[in-house]
């Protein structure tokens, strides 16, 4: 069913778009959406992923600029698929039965406790560790097969913000940026091409000019920025963001919020985030999953989850320590 059917509007042409209405799984949804001058329809498609999150997606949309685009309500395409996926390191289990699907163009935050694996479930999607059984799939192809030269490919595709920012420190910037064009772009790219590509990726995340700057003279959040850089530098389909905002003071914090938002709405990335931080969670996302024990234990939408009636959700996401963690229980059971 098309929603909105090819519908072409000029950046800066004022449009309005009130009262699309779709009836989907026998549930009808109304949403109402002003957009104003200037502003592009990526906007209007996320509104709609937040009116409807779960039965809505958009065809992978045009450059800003070029705002035609078609929405459609019944094609929700899977991008990355995790089925049955197991993991262990020697006795410990980190996955008994891992099954997630992550839609194109979605924002989807992955929630847990530290050591719940998290930034495991990251790794094996890109190939950096391997699931002992199970299927991961990313556009189609199985990523569990594959060798260190089509995984170099996907890597290309799908870009990581580590947690720990993983700057060289005895590098400058600039070849921190441009040390995913060096190993994806050697041979197709020439130095000046390479100097404007990190010059845009720095010009995105706000810190335009800094190349020659070391790691070690910059703050934690313009570290943060440059991991970003590098990720995006390479202008992958996907971004996995391993806790981009643990650290960082509110202003960065929701400078970083901002940047994934926009890039998501600008370049129609994918973004897959991991965090502890709810409000950043709440912030950004279309979706959201949370692990425990091995497995997901809560899908949805962000409505969803915040309603969840599951106390180890619960506890998650208000921040509480269960019932059987209280000082008293604790001093008794010590
Ligand atoms: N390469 C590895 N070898 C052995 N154990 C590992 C390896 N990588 C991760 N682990 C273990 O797997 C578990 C999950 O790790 P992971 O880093 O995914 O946790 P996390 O959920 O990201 O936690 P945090 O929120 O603290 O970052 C931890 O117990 C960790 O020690
Ligand atoms: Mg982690």
């Amino acid at each position: 069913m098309v929603l909105s059917a090819p519908c072409r509007v000029a950046t800066g042409e004022a449009a309005t778009t009130s009262g699309a209405t779709s009836s989907v799984g026998g549930r009808g949804f109304r949403t109402s959406v002003r957009r104003r001058a200037g502003r592009c329809p990526h906007a209007f498609v996320r509104r709609l992923r937040f009116a409807r999150s779960g039965t809505t997606g958009a065809s992978r949309l045009p450059p800003r600029g070029e705002c035609a685009y078609i929405l459609r309500v019944d094609q929700v395409e899977t991008l990355i698929r995790f089925s049955n996926v197991k993991k262990r390191f020697g006795p410990k289990v980190i996955y008994s039965g891992l099954d997630l699907s992550i839609r194109r163009g979605e924002a989807f935050t992955i929630l847990g406790g530290s050591g719940v694996g998290k930034s495991v479930m990251l790794k094996m999607l890109i190939g950096l560790l391997t699931a002992d059984s199970g299927s991961i799939t990313f556009d189609g192809q199985e990523i569990t097969k594959m060798g260190e030269r089509e995984l170099s490919r996907v890597r290309q595709r799908i870009a990581m913000l580590f947690q720990s920012g993983a700057l060289f420190d005895s590098l400058s910037v600039f070849e921190n940026v441009a040390y995913g064009l060096e190993e994806h772009f050697r041979e197709k790219m020439s130095r000046s091409e390479m100097e404007d590509r990190v010059a845009w990726a720095l010009g995105l995340v706000g810190l335009p000019g800094i190349e020659e700057m070391r790691p070690s003279d910059l703050s934690g959040g313009m570290r943060k920025r440059v991991g970003l850089a590098r990720a995006i530098a390479v202008q992958p389909e996907v971004v996995l963001y391993d806790e981009p905002t643990t650290g960082l003071d509110p202003i960065n914090t929701a400078r970083v919020n901002h940047m994934i938002v926009g890039l998501q709405e600008k370049l129609s990335i994918t973004s897959i985030v991991v965090t502890h931080d709810m409000g950043s969670a709440f912030a950004i996302s279309d979706r959201m999953a949370m692990v425990h024990s091995g497995r997901i234990i809560a899908c949805g939408d962000v409505e969803s989850i915040k309603e969840s009636d599951d106390d180890r959700v619960y506890n998650f996401i208000h921040g509480k320590a269960p019932v059987e963690e209280d000082v008293e229980t604790l001093l008794r059971s010590g």
